[in-house]
């Protein structure tokens, strides 16, 4: 059955993908868009992507806005969708807390709101590190008790990116319980190109990382042979983040969209230098040494890390039963990794200006 959706960051990478994928299920799709003039460029990247661009529109709209910033007309035709899909975030590395709130948390609560005044299933994105709960309280969220969590403090440990993705999390839940609202919640890990094309867009961490081993900055593996960065392929988050959505049994629960066999960062490292060609760094680097490096002024942007990105490069295995049950019960699984890794490097190295 075809129903309507709203979606927030539908012209960024994991949006795009959602959008085809849901216009392909026949949903007529409303995506908010900050400047809705290049509507037909979403479009027409939307039927690249496989999708029907005629059933996406857009809304004029900022998340950041009261009432997301919607006119009468834009509320009038979000008032009939079934579902709304938030993936909208400013997401970049050196962000004041000010603004990342101002976007990441307060524009979450402000499309929570939108969901719950109209009582539908509010579908969040979220990200992996909020089920790492070792790191959680390394650095000062109380995760039982969040209220309690001092947040400047956790936003000085973590950056604005991270800290205001963890505050946005526990402030919707919060709100959509004192309310009496649904939602859902994905987590992805670090999001990998497309398994058939490898399609990806610049700016994503992983198309950084692969740009950064093509130009030979990377010196040295950051951290031990335990630490990895786990990744998803795109298509199989918006399949996980579609699936959910709709499923009544999914209401105020969250799961992880993670491959749980990615390999270490030496591994990962080693299978993306095959394919540029290039050789792999071979000694590693503790992470807390190559933190102190980083604060050497001008060393950061010279490697082109930042030491906020460091954070999602980790040694936590975490636990899949909830992911591999919906697996079975909607009959998808991860497509083979070695192969969408390697046609995302072919795909960021072709097309994205490395
Ligand atoms: N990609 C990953 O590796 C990864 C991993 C874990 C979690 N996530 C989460 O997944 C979600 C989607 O990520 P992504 O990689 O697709 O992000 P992205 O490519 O950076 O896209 C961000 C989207 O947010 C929109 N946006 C930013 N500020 C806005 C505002 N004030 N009002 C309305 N829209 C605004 C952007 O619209 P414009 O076109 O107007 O800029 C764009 O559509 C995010 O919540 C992110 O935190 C991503």
């Amino acid at each position: 059955m075809s129903v309507e959706c709203f979606v927030t960051g539908g012209s960024g990478f994991v949006g795009q993908h959602l959008l085809a994928h849901l216009t392909t299920a026949g949903h007529k799709t409303w995506v908010l868009m900050r400047s809705p003039e290049n509507i037909e460029r979403l479009r027409e990247q939307v039927g690249q992507l496989g999708g029907n661009p005629a059933l996406v529109h857009a809304v004029e709209g900022d998340i950041s806005r009261d009432g997301l910033g919607l006119s009468d007309a834009g509320r009038q035709c979000v008032s009939t969708v079934s579902v709304v899909f938030h993936l909208a975030a400013q997401f970049s590395w050196g962000l004041t807390m000010e603004r990342a709130r101002a976007v990441n948390v307060q524009g979450a609560l402000n499309v929570a709101r939108l969901a719950a005044n109209q009582r539908i299933r509010l579908l969040m994105v979220g990200g992996f590190m909020l089920q790492n709960l070792g790191h959680l309280a390394s650095i000062g969220v109380d995760n039982d008790c969040p209220e309690n969590t001092k947040w400047p403090a956790v936003y000085g440990r973590v950056g604005g990116y991270e800290g205001s993705k963890l505050e946005a999390h526990f402030a919707v839940i919060r709100y959509m319980q004192q309310v009496g609202a649904d939602y859902t919640i994905v987590h992805p890990a670090t999001v990998c190109g497309h398994s058939q094309s490898g399609h990806i867009l610049k700016g994503q961490p992983l198309a950084e990382l692969i740009r950064n081993l093509a130009q030979g900055r990377f010196k040295a593996i950051p951290g031990s042979a335990r630490h990895w960065l786990p990744l998803v392929s795109v298509d199989y988050l918006v399949r996980m983040i579609t699936c959910v959505a709709f499923d009544p049994t999914m209401a105020n629960r969250q799961v992880l969209a993670l491959y749980e066999d990615t390999p270490n960062l030496q591994g990962m490292l080693e299978q993306m230098a095959r394919t540029l060609q290039v050789k792999a760094p071979r000694r590693h680097v503790s992470i807390a040494l190559l933190r102190w490096f980083l604060m050497i002024p001008g060393l950061a942007s010279r490697l082109a890390i930042s030491a906020e990105s460091l954070d999602f490069i980790q040694t936590q295995r975490f636990d899949m039963t909830d992911s591999k049950q919906l697996e079975r019960k909607y009959q998808f699984s991860h497509p083979d990794m070695v192969r969408t890794l390697e046609m995302t490097v072919r795909y960021a190295n072709g097309h994205l200006g490395n």
